[in-house]
């Protein structure tokens, strides 16, 4: 019998309780051990749960008991996430995590504290919810060179835009749909303002290159300015827009990385990935492209990913699953302006007409127009052709002072 405490009772660690009870016989055949839930942190009661009597409120009587072996980790947030983590893996205890804030700021500090331990941190569930990607990542794929990674990481934006798209309901009405269904993150912010997106792509970056990339290194720009006419016009190119997390190994051993609205074409198969699923396409040297798609987030299918790693911890309890990157350094993530992409730009001016050839004189020959039903006069909508982005911004500057005032401008995704 292994004992096991979970940090946490929220959505996602009462998730894991429901799991683990659930399966419990089959998840014992798998790991040969019977797998005991000894107490539950939470700072608040549950009397109606039949977990109630193993909640508890002190951190220090799972620390100092020898007899748990694995900490489930569902606490969210950063403190006292890090705090209780280190010294559950200080104790001698390994850990399981959803918490991708945690990995994406002290990811490398806690892999190092767990390897001089002799001990496992494994955290499945921090990306992509119920979807196998950090092991397949880690170890399915361990004979390639990944040079890019993009993804659709935050299940309560690919929902929200997905009412946008599919039945123009107003944003702050899907959000609040989102959050009924247990989707968002406690500060819905953290997944509209596109944070929950980039501490993803971080932990994907650090894996899959080596080396820890923070949060802070990482251009983030959410879907809060996504109107339901940029919807339209998107449409009219073949294209969806997607909130894109997107990292890439460059020749000279530097990584760039960013989050941000993307128009992707309907032919890409992230467009076609639509409610609260998540995708991530992986490529690889040998592997050529392969994508991860499910459900990225809600009780059960994280709790799934939280109890794999929960089983794995048992079985290997005095052996290290190798998953370690290295530390981060401030010159080791390149600048994302010098990524190559096309814009949509949508301006209005008194005279669209003119304000078109002004854009041909200033993108270039190549831009095309674009058309909504009724149109308003004085809006105008085109895609530029491609440009690293430190010169399509200087274009946009010269732009606007020429007297056309830009509404939004979303980049259209290559992939
Ligand atoms: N709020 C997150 C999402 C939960 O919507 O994807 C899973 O990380």
């Amino acid at each position: 019998m292994i004992n096991i405490a979970i940090m946490g009772f929220g959505t996602v660690g009462s998730g894991v309780a429901e799991v683990l009870t659930k399966n419990h016989d089959s998840i014992a055949r798998k790991c040969g051990e019977d797998i005991r839930i000894k107490y539950i942190l939470d700072l608040r009661d549950f009397p109606d749960s039949p977990f109630a009597d193993r909640v508890i409120k002190d951190f220090e009587l799972i620390e100092k008991d020898d007899d748990i072996k694995v900490v489930v980790e569902c606490l969210g947030g950063l403190h006292p996430s890090y705090e209780f983590v280190k010294r559950c893996l200080l104790s001698g205890k390994s850990v399981s995590t959803s918490n991708k804030e945690l990995i994406a700021e002290k990811g490398d500090e806690l892999l190092q504290i767990a390897k001089d331990n002799n001990l496992n941190l494994l955290f499945e569930a921090s990306v992509g919810g119920g979807i196998p990607i950090i092991r397949p990542l880690d170890q399915c794929l361990a004979a390639n060179e990944v040079y890019e990674i993009a993804g659709i990481l935050n299940g309560t934006t690919n929902f929200i835009m997905t009412k946008m798209i599919r039945e123009q309901m107003p944003f702050e009405q899907a959000l609040k749909l989102a959050q009924e269904l247990g989707y968002a993150e406690r500060d819905p912010s953290a997944d509209v303002d596109g944070d929950d997106a980039c501490r993803k792509i971080c932990i994907l970056a650090s894996l899959a290159f080596g080396r820890h990339v923070f949060p802070s290194q990482c251009y983030t720009e959410g879907i809060s300015k996504i109107t339901l006419e940029d919807v339209e016009y998107a449409a009219q190119i073949g294209g969806v827009i997607k909130l894109i997390g997107r990292c890439k190994k460059l020749p000279d051993g530097r990584v760039t990385l960013m989050v941000a609205p993307t128009i992707v074409m309907r032919s890409c198969q992230l467009a076609n990935v639509e409610d609260v699923f998540n995708a991530i396409l992986v490529r690889g040297d040998a592997i050529g492209d392969v994508v991860f798609y499910g459900r990225g987030a809600g009780k059960l299918p994280t709790a799934s990913a939280v109890v794999a790693d929960v089983m794995d911890c048992v079985k290997h309890l005095n052996r290290r699953k190798y998953l370690f990157w290295e530390k981060g350094a401030p010159d080791y993530v390149a600048d994302y302006r010098e990524w190559e992409t096309s814009l949509y730009v949508r301006a209005s001016s008194f005279d669209a007409e003119a304000a078109f050839e002004k854009a041909k004189e200033i993108f270039g020959e190549d831009i095309r127009r674009l058309h909504r039903e009724a149109e308003p006069a004085g809006e105008l909508a085109f895609v530029t052709g491609k440009d690293t982005e430190i010169v399509l911004m200087q274009r946009m500057r010269i732009y606007e002072n020429s007297g056309c005032s830009v509404i939004g401008c979303i980049r259209v995704c290559d992939l």
